[in-house]
C-alpha cells in the first residue's frame, strides 16, 4: 500500500542550514514545523528523511512532499 503524502505547500522551503547539522525532513506533510518532522507521521507509512548538512549554505526542502531527489525540491511541485 502506498500513501500519498499531504502536501505542505506547493513550492521549496528555504533554510540556511550548518555544516555537519542534522535535519529530520517531514514526508509526510502533517508536521506543524515544515519543512521539519514533528512527530505527526505517527500512524502513517511515513518516516521523516535525515538530512546532514555538509556545508554550511541554503538548501531548499521540498514543501509539496513528491519530490523524487528527497529531501531537496527537484522541481515537482511544478506539476501538481
Ligand atoms: S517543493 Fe516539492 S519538488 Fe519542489
Amino acid at each position: 500500500m502506498t500513501e500519498t503524502p499531504e502536501i505542505a505547500q506547493k513550492g521549496p522551503y528555504p533554510v540556511d542550514v550548518e555544516e555537519g547539522k542534522n535535519y529530520f525532513w517531514c514526508a509526510c506533510g502533517r508536521s506543524k514545523n515544515q519543512p521539519f518532522c514533528d512527530g505527526s507521521h505517527k500512524g502513517t507509512e511515513f518516516s521523516p528523511v535525515k538530512y546532514t548538512a555538509e556545508a554550511s549554505k541554503k538548501v531548499f526542502f521540498c514543501g509539496c512532499k513528491h519530490t523524487a531527489k528527497a529531501p531537496l525540491c527537484d522541481g515537482a511541485h511544478n506539476k501538481l
